[in-house]
Protein backbone atom coordinates (compact mmCIF):
# COMPACT_ATOMS: atom_id res chain seq x y z
CA UNK A 1 0.00 0.00 0.00
CA UNK A 2 1.37 3.20 -0.85
CA UNK A 3 1.34 6.14 1.68
CA UNK A 4 -1.41 8.33 -0.04
CA UNK A 5 -3.79 9.66 2.16
CA UNK A 6 -6.39 9.13 -0.66
CA UNK A 7 -6.70 7.23 -3.84
CA UNK A 8 -9.58 7.59 -6.70
CA UNK A 9 -8.99 4.38 -8.89
CA UNK A 10 -10.65 4.28 -12.12
CA UNK A 11 -13.94 6.12 -11.24
CA UNK A 12 -16.89 6.61 -13.91
CA UNK A 13 -19.89 8.84 -12.55
CA UNK A 14 -23.04 8.13 -14.71
CA UNK A 15 -25.94 10.45 -13.48
CA UNK A 16 -29.34 9.06 -14.85
CA UNK A 17 -32.17 11.11 -14.71
CA UNK A 18 -35.51 11.39 -16.50
CA UNK A 19 -34.17 7.97 -18.15
CA UNK A 20 -31.39 9.81 -19.98
CA UNK A 21 -27.70 8.82 -18.75
CA UNK A 22 -25.14 11.53 -18.89
CA UNK A 23 -21.34 10.09 -17.87
CA UNK A 24 -19.58 13.12 -15.63
CA UNK A 25 -16.88 11.05 -15.06
CA UNK A 26 -14.63 8.41 -17.37
CA UNK A 27 -11.89 6.02 -15.71
CA UNK A 28 -10.43 8.73 -13.23
CA UNK A 29 -7.63 7.50 -11.15
CA UNK A 30 -5.79 10.03 -8.35
CA UNK A 31 -3.46 9.64 -5.54
CA UNK A 32 -3.57 12.68 -3.08
CA UNK A 33 -0.54 12.34 -0.87
CA UNK A 34 -0.57 13.98 3.48
CA UNK A 35 0.29 17.54 3.13
CA UNK A 36 0.01 18.07 -0.57
CA UNK A 37 -1.65 21.53 -1.57
CA UNK A 38 -3.50 20.49 -5.33
CA UNK A 39 -5.87 22.46 -7.56
CA UNK A 40 -8.38 21.06 -9.76
CA UNK A 41 -8.94 23.11 -13.01
CA UNK A 42 -11.36 22.87 -16.12
CA UNK A 43 -14.19 24.31 -17.83
CA UNK A 44 -17.59 24.31 -16.90
CA UNK A 45 -19.73 20.93 -16.56
CA UNK A 46 -16.09 19.23 -16.93
CA UNK A 47 -16.59 16.99 -13.34
CA UNK A 48 -15.09 18.93 -10.78
CA UNK A 49 -17.91 18.94 -8.16
CA UNK A 50 -18.54 15.40 -8.78
CA UNK A 51 -15.29 14.49 -8.34
CA UNK A 52 -15.13 16.44 -5.08
CA UNK A 53 -18.57 15.46 -4.01
CA UNK A 54 -17.52 11.61 -4.74
CA UNK A 55 -14.11 12.28 -2.86
CA UNK A 56 -16.28 13.88 0.02
CA UNK A 57 -18.47 10.31 0.25
CA UNK A 58 -21.72 12.85 -0.89
CA UNK A 59 -22.01 11.31 -3.95
CA UNK A 60 -21.34 7.12 -4.82
CA UNK A 61 -19.36 6.31 -7.89
CA UNK A 62 -20.71 4.27 -10.68
CA UNK A 63 -17.77 2.14 -10.88
CA UNK A 64 -14.67 2.48 -9.57
CA UNK A 65 -13.59 2.46 -6.01
CA UNK A 66 -12.15 5.38 -4.01
CA UNK A 67 -10.17 5.12 -0.58
CA UNK A 68 -9.40 7.56 2.29
CA UNK A 69 -7.17 6.69 5.14
CA UNK A 70 -7.20 3.29 3.43
CA UNK A 71 -10.55 2.74 4.16
CA UNK A 72 -12.67 2.11 0.67
CA UNK A 73 -15.62 4.18 0.33
CA UNK A 74 -17.94 1.63 -0.94
CA UNK A 75 -17.92 -0.78 1.41
CA UNK A 76 -19.22 2.08 3.76
CA UNK A 77 -23.18 2.30 5.02
CA UNK A 78 -24.73 5.50 5.13
CA UNK A 79 -24.47 5.61 8.52
CA UNK A 80 -20.59 5.18 8.07
CA UNK A 81 -20.30 7.57 4.95
CA UNK A 82 -21.76 9.91 7.50
CA UNK A 83 -19.06 10.00 10.36
CA UNK A 84 -16.23 9.85 7.05
CA UNK A 85 -17.61 13.32 6.51
CA UNK A 86 -18.11 14.52 10.24
CA UNK A 87 -14.82 12.97 11.28
CA UNK A 88 -12.33 13.44 8.08
CA UNK A 89 -13.74 15.93 5.76
CA UNK A 90 -14.03 19.52 5.61
CA UNK A 91 -16.29 21.24 3.07
CA UNK A 92 -15.95 24.61 1.76
CA UNK A 93 -18.71 25.53 -0.89
CA UNK A 94 -18.39 28.45 -3.69
CA UNK A 95 -21.55 30.01 -2.05
CA UNK A 96 -20.44 30.39 1.81
CA UNK A 97 -23.74 28.18 3.23
CA UNK A 98 -23.96 29.84 6.10
CA UNK A 99 -26.97 30.37 8.55
CA UNK A 100 -27.44 34.15 8.43
CA UNK A 101 -29.26 33.79 12.04
CA UNK A 102 -26.70 32.96 13.70
CA UNK A 103 -22.96 34.77 14.42
CA UNK A 104 -19.26 33.71 12.79
CA UNK A 105 -19.00 31.67 16.17
CA UNK A 106 -22.32 29.96 15.93
CA UNK A 107 -21.94 28.84 12.69
CA UNK A 108 -18.65 26.97 13.69
CA UNK A 109 -19.88 25.73 16.95
CA UNK A 110 -23.00 23.96 15.23
CA UNK A 111 -20.47 21.61 13.32
CA UNK A 112 -18.65 20.86 16.45
CA UNK A 113 -21.74 20.17 17.91
CA UNK A 114 -22.77 17.77 15.24
CA UNK A 115 -19.79 15.72 15.95
CA UNK A 116 -20.65 15.68 19.71
CA UNK A 117 -18.02 18.10 20.54
CA UNK A 118 -19.32 19.47 24.35
CA UNK A 119 -21.03 22.95 23.72
CA UNK A 120 -17.71 24.72 25.70
CA UNK A 121 -15.16 22.80 23.92
CA UNK A 122 -16.68 23.89 20.93
CA UNK A 123 -16.68 27.44 22.06
CA UNK A 124 -13.49 27.32 22.73
CA UNK A 125 -12.32 25.52 19.10
CA UNK A 126 -14.54 28.13 17.27
CA UNK A 127 -12.49 31.26 18.73
CA UNK A 128 -9.59 29.60 17.92
CA UNK A 129 -10.10 28.74 14.63
CA UNK A 130 -11.77 32.26 14.04
CA UNK A 131 -8.49 33.89 14.80
CA UNK A 132 -6.34 31.62 12.85
CA UNK A 133 -8.29 32.69 9.35
CA UNK A 134 -7.73 36.32 10.99
CA UNK A 135 -11.27 37.10 12.33
CA UNK A 136 -10.57 37.40 15.86
CA UNK A 137 -12.96 40.50 17.14
CA UNK A 138 -15.58 39.58 14.68
CA UNK A 139 -17.20 36.37 16.25
CA UNK A 140 -20.50 38.03 17.46
CA UNK A 141 -21.02 39.58 14.13
CA UNK A 142 -23.68 37.46 11.76
CA UNK A 143 -22.97 36.48 7.81
CA UNK A 144 -24.95 39.99 6.71
CA UNK A 145 -22.81 42.01 8.78
CA UNK A 146 -19.74 40.72 7.26
CA UNK A 147 -17.90 41.33 4.09
CA UNK A 148 -17.79 38.87 1.43
CA UNK A 149 -14.60 38.16 1.86
CA UNK A 150 -15.12 37.85 5.75
CA UNK A 151 -18.01 35.52 5.16
CA UNK A 152 -15.53 33.28 3.26
CA UNK A 153 -13.07 32.76 5.92
CA UNK A 154 -15.76 31.92 8.37
CA UNK A 155 -16.68 29.06 5.79
CA UNK A 156 -13.41 28.51 6.15
CA UNK A 157 -13.05 28.25 9.49
CA UNK A 158 -16.17 26.13 10.07
CA UNK A 159 -14.44 23.31 7.62
CA UNK A 160 -11.72 23.32 9.65
CA UNK A 161 -13.07 23.12 13.21
CA UNK A 162 -13.36 19.70 13.75
CA UNK A 163 -9.87 19.25 12.27
CA UNK A 164 -10.38 17.02 9.16
CA UNK A 165 -7.56 15.31 7.24
CA UNK A 166 -9.05 15.99 3.93
CA UNK A 167 -10.03 19.70 3.02
CA UNK A 168 -12.18 19.90 -0.21
CA UNK A 169 -12.95 23.19 -1.66
CA UNK A 170 -15.19 23.94 -4.56
CA UNK A 171 -14.00 27.45 -5.67
CA UNK A 172 -13.79 29.20 -2.66
CA UNK A 173 -12.54 32.00 -3.87
CA UNK A 174 -14.73 33.10 -6.78
CA UNK A 175 -17.04 35.68 -5.47
CA UNK A 176 -13.73 37.36 -4.13
CA UNK A 177 -11.79 39.87 -5.13
CA UNK A 178 -7.92 38.86 -5.63
CA UNK A 179 -6.41 39.81 -2.77
CA UNK A 180 -9.24 38.04 -0.27
CA UNK A 181 -8.71 35.32 -2.79
CA UNK A 182 -5.28 34.93 -2.24
CA UNK A 183 -5.46 34.92 1.28
CA UNK A 184 -7.95 32.20 1.62
CA UNK A 185 -6.17 29.92 -0.55
CA UNK A 186 -3.26 30.95 1.88
CA UNK A 187 -4.36 29.78 4.73
CA UNK A 188 -5.20 26.47 2.98
CA UNK A 189 -1.65 26.42 1.90
CA UNK A 190 -0.64 26.60 4.70
CA UNK A 191 -3.04 24.10 6.26
CA UNK A 192 -1.25 21.62 4.35
CA UNK A 193 2.17 22.73 5.12
CA UNK A 194 1.76 23.13 8.66
CA UNK A 195 -0.77 20.39 9.56
CA UNK A 196 0.20 18.18 7.02
CA UNK A 197 -3.91 18.14 5.57
CA UNK A 198 -4.43 17.19 2.51
CA UNK A 199 -6.17 19.92 0.72
CA UNK A 200 -8.14 19.73 -3.02
CA UNK A 201 -9.49 23.12 -4.26
CA UNK A 202 -11.06 23.78 -7.32
CA UNK A 203 -10.48 27.22 -9.08
CA UNK A 204 -10.85 28.51 -12.35
CA UNK A 205 -8.29 31.63 -11.44
CA UNK A 206 -4.92 30.63 -13.03
CA UNK A 207 -3.60 33.87 -11.19
CA UNK A 208 -3.04 31.81 -7.94
CA UNK A 209 -2.18 28.23 -9.73
CA UNK A 210 1.65 29.32 -8.18
CA UNK A 211 0.09 28.42 -5.30
CA UNK A 212 -0.61 24.76 -5.67
CA UNK A 213 1.67 21.58 -5.77
CA UNK A 214 0.59 21.20 -8.53
CA UNK A 215 -2.61 21.77 -11.14
CA UNK A 216 -4.76 19.08 -12.16
CA UNK A 217 -6.43 19.98 -15.63
CA UNK A 218 -10.23 18.13 -16.01
CA UNK A 219 -11.94 18.14 -19.41
CA UNK A 220 -14.86 16.06 -20.69
CA UNK A 221 -14.97 13.70 -17.24
CA UNK A 222 -11.33 12.76 -17.35
CA UNK A 223 -7.87 14.12 -16.38
CA UNK A 224 -5.61 15.64 -19.03
CA UNK A 225 -2.52 13.85 -17.10
CA UNK A 226 -4.09 10.79 -15.90
CA UNK A 227 -2.62 8.89 -13.23
CA UNK A 228 -1.76 5.19 -13.28
CA UNK A 229 -4.77 2.95 -12.27
CA UNK A 230 -4.32 1.62 -8.45
N1 LIG B 1 -27.58 15.56 -10.47
C1 LIG B 1 -27.23 15.56 -11.78
N2 LIG B 1 -28.00 14.93 -12.69
C2 LIG B 1 -27.64 14.92 -14.00
N3 LIG B 1 -26.52 15.49 -14.48
C3 LIG B 1 -25.73 16.13 -13.62
C4 LIG B 1 -26.03 16.21 -12.22
N4 LIG B 1 -25.06 16.91 -11.60
C5 LIG B 1 -24.19 17.26 -12.58
N5 LIG B 1 -24.59 16.79 -13.77
C6 LIG B 1 -23.87 16.95 -15.05
O1 LIG B 1 -22.59 16.37 -14.92
C7 LIG B 1 -21.60 17.19 -15.52
C8 LIG B 1 -20.53 17.54 -14.53
O2 LIG B 1 -21.09 18.38 -13.53
P1 LIG B 1 -20.21 19.07 -12.40
O3 LIG B 1 -21.13 19.79 -11.53
O4 LIG B 1 -19.34 18.04 -11.80
O5 LIG B 1 -19.34 20.07 -13.29
P2 LIG B 1 -18.27 21.19 -12.83
O6 LIG B 1 -16.99 20.87 -13.51
O7 LIG B 1 -18.27 21.28 -11.35
O8 LIG B 1 -18.88 22.50 -13.47
P3 LIG B 1 -18.86 24.04 -12.91
O9 LIG B 1 -17.49 24.57 -13.17
O10 LIG B 1 -19.88 24.71 -13.76
O11 LIG B 1 -19.23 24.00 -11.47
C9 LIG B 1 -22.32 18.42 -16.07
O12 LIG B 1 -22.48 18.27 -17.46
C10 LIG B 1 -23.65 18.40 -15.36
O13 LIG B 1 -24.67 18.88 -16.22
MG1 LIG C 1 -18.84 22.76 -9.99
Amino acid sequence: MSGALAEVSEVTKVYRTGGQEFPALSEVSLRLESGEFSMLAGPSGCGKTTLLSILGGVLRPTTGSVSVLGNDLSTMTERELEDYRLSTVGFIFQGHNLLACLTAEENVTVMLELRGTPRRRARERAREILRRVKLGGKEHKRPPDLSIGERQRVAVARALAGDPQLILADEPTASLDAANGTAVMAVLRELAKTEGKTVLTVTHDNRIFHLADRVLQMEDGRLLVSEEPL
